[in-house]
C-alpha cells in the first residue's frame, strides 16, 4: 500500500498582516516543499513582515499559516521553533553579550540530540566559528555574526529555515561561501529554506522556486528557471 502523500512544509493561503493596523501583506497564496524558495523584492516589498509573520513573530490579520500540515495561525514563535521552523532574523540574530558558544547553546535549549553532537554539526558546517568560540558575539565581525545566527537557529534541528538576507552587507566572498552553505544545508541534511534576498542573481543560482513581492502582493511565483528578466523587473517595479 502507498503511504499518504506528505503535506507540504509551508502552506500558506490569504496572508494578511502588517503593523499597527497597516496591512502589509495583501494576500498571499503559496507553498514551500522540499526546496529553497526565495522571496525577491524591492526595499520595503515585505520580504521581513513575511518571514517575521511566518515565524509568528506579528500577528495574522487574515488568512492561514500551516507547517507540514498543521495550522500554525494562532501558535507562539517558541511553539512553531518546537515544531521545526527555524528563524535568522535580517538583523540582531545574535545576543552580543554572550559568547559564540553560548549562542549556540542558547539555540539548543529546544530539540532533543545530545548539544555537543550539534554543536559539533555547526563546526563542521562554518570551521571558523570553533576558533571563536568564546569571544562575545558582539564583537564579531558582520560575516562572522551572520554565521553565529545561523548556527543558532541550526541547534534547533529545524525542518524548515527562515533566513532573512543572510548576506547583506557582508563582502563577496563571504556572500560566495553563505550561498554554498545554504544549499549545502539543504542538499545534505534536507533542510528546507525560505531565503529572503535583495540579490536575485545570487539568489535564483540556489533557488528551485521563487516568489517576487511587490508591495505586499505576489508578483509572481514560478520555478526560478521560468522567471523573465521582465517579471524581475516589473516586480522590482524598475
Ligand atoms: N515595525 C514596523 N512598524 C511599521 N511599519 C513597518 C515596520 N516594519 C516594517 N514596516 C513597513 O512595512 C513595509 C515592508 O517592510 P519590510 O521590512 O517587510 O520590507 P523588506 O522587503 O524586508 O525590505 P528590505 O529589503 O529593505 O529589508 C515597509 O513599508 C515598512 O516601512
Ligand atoms: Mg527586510
Amino acid at each position: 500500500m502507498s503511504e499518504a502523500p506528505r503535506p507540504p512544509n509551508l502552506e500558506v493561503a490569504g496572508l494578511r498582516s502588517g503593523y499597527h493596523g497597516v496591512t502589509v501583506l495583501k494576500g498571499l497564496d503559496f507553498t514551500v516543499g522540499d526546496e529553497i524558495f526565495a522571496v525577491l523584492g524591492a526595499n520595503g516589498a515585505g520580504k521581513t513582515t513575511l518571514l517575521a509573520t511566518l515565524a509568528r513573530l506579528i500577528p495574522v490579520m487574515a488568512g492561514s499559516i500551516r507547517f507540514q500540515g498543521r495550522d500554525v495561525t494562532q501558535l507562539r514563535p517558541y511553539t512553531t521553533a518546537g515544531l521545526g521552523m527555524g528563524y535568522v532574523p535580517q538583523e540582531k540574530g545574535v545576543f552580543a553579550d554572550l559568547t559564540v558558544l553560548e549562542n549556540l547553546t542558547v539555540g539548543g535549549m529546544i530539540g532533543r540530540r545530545p548539544h555537543d553532537e550539534r554543536i559539533a554539526e555547526v563546526f563542521e558546517l562554518f570551521p571558523g566559528l570553533r576558533d571563536l568560540q568564546g569571544q562575545k558575539a558582539g564583537t564579531l565581525s558582520g560575516g562572522e555574526s551572520r554565521m553565529v545566527a545561523c548556527g543558532r537557529a541550526l541547534m534547533q534541528d529545524p525542518n524548515v529555515l527562515l533566513l532573512d538576507e543572510p548576506t547583506a552587507g557582508l563582502s563577496p566572498l563571504y556572500v560566495d561561501m553563505f550561498f554554498d552553505k545554504i544549499r549545502e544545508l539543504h542538499e545534505t541534511r534536507g533542510v528546507a529554506i525560505v531565503l529572503a534576498e535583495q540579490n536575485a542573481t545570487k539568489a535564483l543560482q540556489v533557488a528551485h522556486r521563487v516568489m517576487v513581492l511587490s508591495l505586499g502582493e505576489a508578483y509572481a511565483v514560478v520555478d526560478a528557471a521560468d522567471l523573465t528578466t521582465q517579471q524581475l523587473k516589473e516586480g522590482y517595479r524598475i
